[in-house]
């Protein structure tokens, strides 16, 4: 199946507009993501037509709201081919997805007991261990990355041991582009008994993700990144792992009874979701997804790497210029530094021409210094993105070299 780019970018009413007199050219959406009409007009069409709180209620407007709102979650399954609704658990994004694990899961933790981590993880995915590290005395390991962007995986084999209770790595770097084998990962920490936690915030929107052939005991993205709304993320959790950790955050829905002596608590999801929930950003997060699967995931996949590739190729023979990362089969992500000029500088030169990238550690310390830099700019591609863009984004940066040769 091909994939229609000018169709697609249709939908999206802000790809239209003009930044500093110039079209503008969005590559920044592995930040965030732009939002198709159809989304805007899912949020606004629940709070014009049929909003109140759910599971809750017993009126007609509560009960279309909570229909609705499962209906967002039954969408989520889907696409990820969870087996069941209970295991999908909505969050405020993949950085709170993960602090949930953390928080619930450390619970049962002493000291001594090691976490695997990667040396390219976005901070979502290194903070809330280390919480684990400075409270109760767990050990964080760090699986080192190859200068070509992969991880070391002899390296991860040998950091795997008796004491290993849980790895948490990415899906794909939001730095790098790295797609990191994960398969391979998961079999290996199963080997030990450890669960994996993947933090699928970037991969997830590249390509087509089954959390029932990764066989992967977590997985946690935002709904954002997907062209969904921000406020809103999910974990999916095998159902025995959920059902054995205990609640993150307390409040109303999330019990089974409370007296003045004692609580139970209602089963995953409603367990983790507390308080009254995202509930517009839920259903802008199930259109989202129900307009995504209109496309072929893997001609989306190969549209985004053409335009990598073609910066690669417009790029050719600039020794001004180094790429951060170059794994085989990397996602479409080109991030970069520019002899003698700062990343700031290149990304407010590229916005004089209409460009928007981001600049500076991208949330991931520890891979900067991995890489001897403080700073390096991005170009994070979409679905939206085309080619003519790609050659635009080239010669703004060359131009924009040119302010520093
Ligand atoms: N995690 C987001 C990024 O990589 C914000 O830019």
């Amino acid at each position: 199946m091909s994939f229609d780019v000018h169709a697609a970018r249709a939908d999206f009413p802000i790809l239209s507009r003009e930044v500093n007199g110039k079209p503008l050219i969005y590559l920044d959406s592995g930040a965030s993501a732009q939002k198709p009409r159809q989304v805007i007009e899912a949020m606004s069409g629940i709070m014009e037509r049929s909003y109140a709180n759910v599971h809750r209620g017993l009126h007609t407007l509560a009960n279309e709201t909570t229909d609705a709102y499962e209906k967002a979650r039954e969408s989520v399954r889907r696409f990820i081919n969870a087996p069941s609704v209970g295991e999908v658990v909505f969050t405020k994004g993949a950085t709170e997805a993960i602090n949930l694990v953390a928080s619930s899961y450390g619970l049962g933790l002493k000291a001594g007991d090691e976490i695997v981590l990667s040396q390219m993880e976005h901070h979502a995915n290194i903070v809330p261990w280390h919480f684990l590290r400075e409270r109760h005395g767990i050990v964080l390991r760090f699986i080192p990355v190859l200068d070509d962007g992969r991880l070391d995986m002899d390296a991860f084999r040998a950091l795997l041991g008796p004491n290993t209770r849980m790895v948490a790595v990415t899906h794909m770097s939001n730095v790098l582009g790295t797609i990191n084998p994960v398969a391979e990962i998961i079999a290996a920490a199963h080997a030990v008994g450890a669960p994996v936690l993947l933090d699928g915030a970037q991969a997830i929107v590249h390509g087509a993700v089954d959390v029932q052939a990764l066989d992967v005991d977590f997985y946690a993205f935002s709904g954002h990144k997907l062209n969904g709304p921000t406020g809103i993320g999910v974990l999916y959790g095998k159902a025995e792992r959920l059902a054995a950790l205990p609640p993150y955050q307390g409040g109303g829905e999330m019990i089974g009874s409370v007296s003045m002596e004692a609580i139970t608590y209602a089963d995953p999801p409603h367990r983790f979701e507390a308080g009254t929930p995202a509930i517009v950003e839920a259903i802008g997060l199930g259109a989202a997804i129900d307009w995504l699967e209109q496309f072929d995931r893997a001609a989306i996949g190969a549209h985004e790497h053409a335009l990598y590739e073609r910066v690669k190729t417009g790029l050719q023979g600039a020794n001004w210029l180094t790429e951060i990362g170059g794994a085989p089969g990397k996602g479409a992500i080109f991030s970069f530094t520019v002899a003698g000029a700062h990343a700031h500088d290149i990304a407010q030169l590229l916005d004089r021409y209409g460009v928007a990238v981001r600049a500076g550690t991208h949330c991931a310390e520890p891979l900067m210094r991995r890489y001897g830099l403080t700073s390096s700019t991005r170009a994070s591609f979409a679905l939206y993105n085309t080619l003519e863009e790609a050659d635009s984004f080239v010669d703004a940066l060359v131009k924009a070299q040119g302010f520093f040769s």
